[in-house]
Order: C-alpha cells, then sequence, then structure tokens
C-alpha cells in the first residue's frame, strides 16, 4: 500500500512513469479500471481544482467518490478528533484524498489508515499531485523535463506548490530564478535542499529582463490565509502582476503557468496570449490524478 504525501516520496522513475500514464489517460480517459471502487475526497480547507479534478479522475475511471468539500456538516463540528474521523472514513473507502490546513495532517493520517492517502495540499507544505501536473505540463511544452529554466515569482514562503516543485524539478539538473520580496523569500529548509542537490539557483525582489532566459514563468498567489497579520498581507498582496510588457523578448515557446487561483497576479490581457498555459494546465490535472489514483491503487504498475 503506497501513500503520497510528499513529492519526495516519489524517485525520478516513478515520476517519469507517472508522466507516461498521464499521457496514456489524455489519450485515452475513458478507461473505467476502478470499477467497484470508493474513494473519499476530504477537504478540510477550500478548493476547487484540486477536489473538482480528482473527484472527476474517479469518476472517469468508474469508481465512485464519497467526501466533504468542508467540515460544517461532519463530525468534525462536534468535536470529533482527526485520529476519530480518519479511523472510521478508512473503514469506508480504498483511497483518501486529503487537504488540510495543518502541514503533516495527511502524513499523520497515511499513519493510521487502513488505505493510500493522497496529500491534496497540506499548509504551506507539498501538493505533490499539483506538482506532477506542473511537471506534465512542462514536459507537454518543452518536450522535456531536463534542464529547464524556470522563474518561480510570488510568495515563495507560504506557496506548497513552490516547495514539492522545486524538489521534484531538483531530480532534472533545473536553473531557478526566483523572484520574491523579502518577507515571501523561500524558507531556508528549501535552499539548503537545493544546496545539498548541488544546484545553484538566483533570487531577485522584481521582475526583470533575465525572465528572456526563462522556459518556465511559474506565477504564484500571495497566500492570505497563511498570514498572522493582515497588515502584512496587504504590504504584499499586489507585489507583482505579471503584464504583457514585462515578457516581452522572452522566448517563443515559454509558456506562464499558475496552480491558480489566480487574484491578481496576471493580467487578464495575457491570457489570450500563446504563452499563457495556466487554464490548459488545469485541464492536465485530471489526466495526472487519473494516473496517480490507478498507480497507488496498482492497476497501472
Ligand atoms: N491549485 C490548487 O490547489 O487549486 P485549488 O486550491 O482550487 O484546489
Amino acid at each position: 500500500m503506497k501513500s503520497l504525501i510528499s513529492i519526495t516520496d516519489l524517485d525520478p522513475g516513478e515520476i517519469m512513469r507517472l508522466m507516461e500514464l498521464t499521457s496514456e489517460f489524455e489519450a485515452n480517459p475513458g478507461q473505467r479500471l476502478l470499477e467497484g471502487r470508493i474513494v473519499a475526497s476530504l477537504f478540510f480547507e477550500p478548493s476547487t481544482r484540486t477536489r473538482l479534478s480528482f473527484e472527476s479522475a474517479v469518476n472517469r475511471l468508474g469508481a465512485r467518490v464519497i467526501g466533504f468539500a468542508d467540515t460544517i456538516n461532519t463530525s468534525v463540528s462536534k468535536g470529533e478528533t482527526f485520529h476519530d474521523t480518519i479511523m472510521t472514513i478508512s473503514n469506508y473507502c480504498d483511497m483518501i484524498v486529503m487537504r488540510h490546513s495543518l502541514e503533516g495532517a495527511p502524513r499523520y493520517a497515511s499513519e493510521i489508515a487502513r488505505v493510500p492517502v493522497v496529500n491534496a495540499g497540506d499548509g504551506s507544505n507539498q501538493h505533490p499531485s499539483q506538482t506532477l501536473l506542473d511537471l506534465y505540463s512542462i514536459l507537454k511544452t518543452q518536450g522535456r523535463l531536463d534542464n529547464i529554466n524556470i522563474m518561480i515569482i510570488g510568495d515563495l514562503k507560504y506557496g506548497r506548490t513552490v516547495h514539492s516543485l522545486l524538489q521534484a524539478l531538483s531530480h532534472f539538473n533545473a536553473r531557478f530564478t526566483f523572484v520574491a520580496p523579502p518577507e515571501l523569500e523561500l524558507p531556508g529548509e528549501y535552499r539548503q535542499f537545493l544546496k545539498d542537490k548541488g544546484l545553484s539557483f538566483i533570487e531577485k525582489q522584481h521582475i526583470d529582463e533575465s525572465i528572456r532566459q526563462a522556459d518556465i514563468v511559474y506565477m504564484t498567489r500571495v497566500q492570505r490565509e497563511r498570514f498572522s497579520d493582515p497588515l502584512e498581507y496587504e504590504r504584499v498582496k499586489n507585489i507583482y502582476v505579471l503584464r504583457r510588457s514585462a515578457i516581452d523578448g522572452a522566448k517563443p515557446n515559454m509558456k506562464i503557468l499558475h496552480p491558480l487561483p489566480r487574484v491578481n497576479e496576471i493580467d487578464p490581457q495575457l491570457d489570450g496570449s500563446d504563452h499563457a498555459y495556466y487554464f490548459r494546465q488545469t485541464e492536465n490535472g485530471v489526466y495526472t490524478r487519473m494516473a496517480i489514483i490507478s498507480y497507488l491503487l496498482g492497476v497501472k504498475k
């Protein structure tokens, strides 16, 4: 039984196998490999894309979904513990997909559940299924994962998609440029991670002409829900807005990715640009999650 809690749970061979499976599901999404199975979708924190694309993936695979989009109508609101909730629900399903605001909650769930657990985002920590769809989007648009020049912009402190993406790309000799204000810079543990891997990276506070060398520009939202001080959020919330002028001279095949939701980080006038890939990225999420579910349940090796 294998769970997916951190992107570091997967070695490069497994990542590439999941890329192949995702491509297979994109070519043929009508594979009802999981008839009779049940997946519990437990969202203790809000979501649009992750929850609905997982549920779409489960339905496309012929399985059924149970679960909740918030805890208001569950016994959590009566005071039931996280432990008892997971112990109970793991008796009702073949897999748990869960999002939680507390870092480590999915790891704990995987230690007590009788079924595999997929981390659909835990606090500022990890978002491994997002990373796999990001990697698939990079592979599809650039034709490779190796030696990608990626500029990651915005909330590098609280952005869990950034943390898991840089860990995944560290297998593929990526060249990173990080753009963030001091308040939102990359936490020390991730800098150390890259140093330990022998990867150099550049840090900036402004989007500058080096965007012209990027294969991928990865925009992120400032994570309002993680700030303890609302005034600090107000100071940094609109710090970067990507506009057409900023990407003048970009590589013809440069693609803008964003895990979404977008608040104000990308000018909607860019949506029609050949560089904009963020909505097609969301479609890749369904095929990626079909691959993850079928791989973890062992119906695809
Ligand atoms: N990318 C992402 O996690 O989006 P949601 O919060 O809408 O699931």
